[in-house]
């Protein structure tokens, strides 16, 4: 094989030169609009960001200098006409290289090591004010448990906070719990990423400075359904967080209309795995449902939440998310439209 044309520039390289390229200029306008670690809009993550930073210019450098010095070696040492045969003059035992590449790499890392210590200090230590939210999260093949122990609020895969704002801060602790395997909790833009462990209380906490709907995901492979197991974080003005939280408090208002279906639900087993406030349903495998159409997807975000794919859900949740552990029901068309019904008046 013909490695190097009469240039002497080994052209073997550039199939991965040129990818290297493309990716780096696009990465920019990709970032415009998903979330990003580099438009951190809560305290945490302003504090990831600013170590991200520095340990990318840090890279960045060592990146330049040892490429320049590679590409200027390719060029000025390439193979000329009568080089066959010469060997190039070797160097054994060379004190000053050898410590030069032992100790500037170890003052790099040092660098390193102190800066990301302080930052996790800094994030780990803060002490935040008495009144913090106190949320707890329960990661759960494939969806996340939200708990409000102190409001009596349950929901699901939507976490609502209030916003910080200049004149009261308002950050929210998270007390992080499995109720199966490790899962990991990630929104980009409110802070990193820390796991959900079986038997284990895991804490981190996050502080939005701007209200908006912040995604993020389960960051831990936890099973078929990983790659589905998404989270929203919605951040309220502290007074429409006050009209959410005392909304989510009352049970749901019951509709007559909805008889049907109502009976329905509290005669099939559906009550065994999901609570209804104020209801003989009171399980615990699957999201609580006392607020079900308050919420924005259905499937910890696989769908949104409509009429059509909540009908599409109840008849078969294995086609739309396979391996959830909600089994089809078997129920009929008719029933199926009366049980929507009711599900639809679950405000
Ligand atoms: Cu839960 Cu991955």
């Amino acid at each position: 094989m013909k490695l190097r044309d009469h240039t002497g520039f080994p052209w073997i390289f550039a199939p991965i030169i040129v990818p290297c390229g493309v990716v780096t200029l696009s990465v920019p306008s990709a970032c415009a609009d998903v979330t990003s670690i580099f438009r951190p809009l809560s305290t945490p993550a302003q504090a990831v960001y600013e170590i991200s930073l520095l340990t990318l210019a840090i890279c960045a450098a060592i990146f330049l200098v040892v490429a320049g010095m590679l590409v200027y070696t390719i060029i000025r040492f390439r193979r000329r006409p009568g080089d066959e045969g010469r060997e190039p003059p070797q160097v054994y035992g060379s004190n000053q290289i050898e410590l030069a590449w032992t100790v500037v790499p170890i003052l790099i890392v040092f660098v390193l090591i102190l800066a990301t210590a302080r930052t996790i200090y800094d994030v780990q230590g803060a002490i935040l004010p008495a009144d913090a939210l106190n949320v707890t999260v329960v990661g759960r093949q494939w969806w996340w448990e939200i708990n409000y122990p102190k409001l009596g609020v349950m929901t699901a895969n939507e976490l609502h906070v209030p916003v910080s704002e200049s004149d009261r801060r308002r950050p929210t602790v998270l007390r992080l719990e499995s109720a199966d395997v490790a899962h990991s909790f990630w929104v980009p833009q409110l802070a990193g990423k820390t796991d959900l462990i079986p038997n284990r209380v895991n804490q981190m906490w996050i502080e939005p400075i701007q209200p908006g709907t912040y995604v993020g995901n389960c960051a831990e492979y936890c099973g078929l359904q990983h790659a589905r197991m998404l989270l929203r974080v919605i951040a309220h003005s502290p007074a429409d967080f006050e009209t959410w939280a005392a909304a989510q408090q009352m049970p749901p208002v019951e509709d007559g209309q909805a008889r049907t279906g109502r009976d329905l639900f509290f005669a099939t087993s559906c009550i065994n795995c999901h609570a209804i406030k104020q209801t003989t349903a009171n399980g615990k495998f699957g999201p609580d449902l006392t607020h079900l159409m308050s919420r924005q997807t259905l499937g910890s975000g696989v769908v949104t939440n409509t009429r059509k794919n909540l009908r599409a859900w109840v008849r078969d949740p294995q086609h739309i998310k396979p391996g959830a552990l909600m089994p089809n029901m078997q129920l009929t068309d008719d029933e199926l439209d009366q049980v929507v019904d009711y599900l639809l008046t679950l405000k």
